[in-house]
């Protein structure tokens, strides 16, 4: 069973012996089994699912931070990792010490059935066997400690349903934003308010790529593969730069904001693997910025707005400021008002350090009763609003065919949906001033998206056009 504490006497964390209540002349609190009170002292093993960028990254934070965590809980919590699964034991790790190979394995059921693992840590990422991982240690009585965004927007309603059902929680701070303790924030410091929106930039591997793009002119793939390299993307990296990452972390916000079930296939998402440099270019020259955002809101009948793409917003923006593979979430809340919360969203020392805090609330909860905090869906008819029925400004690029009219043409349809034009302009190619086929980009003043979908239609019907428009936001942020 993993609830209740063990008693260990030293146990080896990487190349030294530590005794768990040595130097801190703290006594054991309990008897036999479980233990309770802030003066016992135990050694808490974890079971670490997964040994890539977060995994070593929390081995590492332990190793250099255990002594120092064993004091602020009192010395009531010592950690060590008693088991490790990776798919590929013999792959080289960037983990600081030696880390013993009979730790290793790479069967989950092992890890979670292990007796010495009284805390399961999912750091594989995915759907699949992530679910097998976290619904096994729950139906074990292990707490779970999550950075799964994927996991819990896809299938968070059913393993917070058996986290209530076996009464053990989930903890999933490193799944939004890294190093940024968003989620609790929301769950607990806000927990009085109305919450009227939340806003940001959630993605660190877009935001880098985007700002690489824009700062050191390069490439798209190239930037990308800088991302990888540093260990922000996600192992399929198409999951951040098709908006996808940024709006399961946007439904899990919502969920604990607005406390209804999000189903995914309602989400409106895209991603930059729209952006070019023109629009780039296009950006800066009209005083604005590129950033992929995702924006909830509630709308005055209780109804939520929530989608993530590529926007513009003004450089005076303060989300404009925002860079690399920094996040920023903006919260409104009722009473509070704004609070912006910035920091690193993605990589190893960051997200360790959101897992870390989690590890610590975990060994809390197992002392003592702390509550089910997950998903609590209270509220019955919560609605997401439809996409159609959300209104900004837009910066629509056009692929035309360069010939006298065409700006009347696409005005002609554009006035027709009474959709107001505020700028319109189609930069000379000086490789190729003669060039037949153009990118022509309207301005267009705010206006609900559904009627910008009708007139796009029957825009890409004019046989000036020659692909799909490629629509940005003009947000506000109001
Ligand atoms: P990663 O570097 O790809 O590491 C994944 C680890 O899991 C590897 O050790 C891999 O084993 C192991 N693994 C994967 N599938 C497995 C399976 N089926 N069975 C056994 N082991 C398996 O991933 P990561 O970047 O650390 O991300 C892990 C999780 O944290 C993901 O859910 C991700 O969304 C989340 N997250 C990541 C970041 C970040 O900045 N990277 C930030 C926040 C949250 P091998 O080493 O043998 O290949
Ligand atoms: N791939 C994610 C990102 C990791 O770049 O934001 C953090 O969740």
């Amino acid at each position: 069973m993993g609830i209740g504490w063990r008693r260990s006497g030293s146990f080896r964390r990487g190349s030294e012996d530590f005794s768990p209540c040595g130097g801190y002349g703290l006594e054991d609190g309990g008897g036999a089994g479980t233990f309770r009170g802030v003066n016992s002292c135990a050694s808490l093993g974890i079971g670490l699912a997964g040994f890539g960028t977060v995994g070593s990254g929390v081995w590492n934070t332990l190793e250099r931070n255990g002594d120092l965590i064993t004091g602020r809980t009192g010395g009531g919590v010592m950690l060590h990792v008693a088991k490790i699964l990776v798919r590929d034991p013999a792959k080289a790790r960037a983990a600081t010490g030696e880390v013993p190979a009979e730790r290793f394995t790479t069967n989950w059921r092992e890890l979670v059935e292990d007796p010495a693992v009284d805390i399961v840590v999912e750091l594989i990422g995915g759907t699949t066997d992530a679910f097998e991982i976290v619904a096994a240690a729950l139906r074990a009585r292990k707490p779970v400690v999550t950075g799964n965004k994927a996991l819990l927007a896809e299938r968070g309603v059913e393993l917070f349903a058996l986290s209530r059902e076996m009464d053990v929680p989930i903890h999933f701070e490193a799944a939004v934003a890294g190093g940024i303790p968003i989620i609790r924030t929301v769950q607990d410091s806000l927990i009085g308010n109305r919450i009227h929106s939340i806003s940001g930039i959630i993605n660190g591997t877009s935001n880098y790529i985007l700002g690489r793009m824009t700062d050191a002119g390069l490439t798209f793939e190239t930037a990308l593969a800088e991302a990888q390299g540093l260990g922000y993307a996600e192992a399929d990296p198409a999951l951040d730069v098709n908006g996808w990452d940024a709006a399961h972390k946007a439904i899990l916000l919502a969920t604990l904001a607005y406390g209804f079930p999000i189903d995914p296939g309602l989400v409106h998402v895209s991603g930059i693997e729209q952006v070019r440099p023109i629009d780039i270019t296009f950006s800066k020259n009209l005083g604005y910025v590129v950033k992929l955002l995702a924006v909830i809101r509630e709308h005055a009948d209780g109804s939520v707005e929530l989608r993530v793409q590529p926007s513009f917003i003004a450089k005076t923006n303060i989300l404009a400021s925002v860079h690399g593979v920094f996040n920023a979430v903006a919260v409104h809340g009722d009473a509070a008002g704004e609070a912006l919360f910035y920091g690193r969203g993605a990589g190893q020392d960051p997200t360790a350090s959101s897992v870390v805090a989690d590890l610590v609330e975990a060994s809390r909860s197992l002392r003592q009763a702390s509550g089910h905090r997950g998903f609590l869906l209270y509220r019955e008819n919560g609605r997401l609003v439809p996409v159609e029925e959300t209104s900004t400004a837009y910066y629509v690029r056009f692929d035309v065919t360069d010939r006298p009219g065409v700006v009347a043409e696409i005005a002609r349809v554009l006035a027709d949906h009474r959709i107001g034009i505020s700028g319109t302009h189609s930069p000379v190619n000086p490789a190729n001033p003669d060039a037949e086929f153009v990118d022509m980009v309207f301005l267009l003043h705010t206006c609900a998206y559904g009627k910008l979908k009708q007139a796009l239609a029957e825009i890409e019907g004019l046989d000036c056009i020659n692909s799909e428009p490629v629509v940005f936001r003009i947000e506000s942020l109001g």
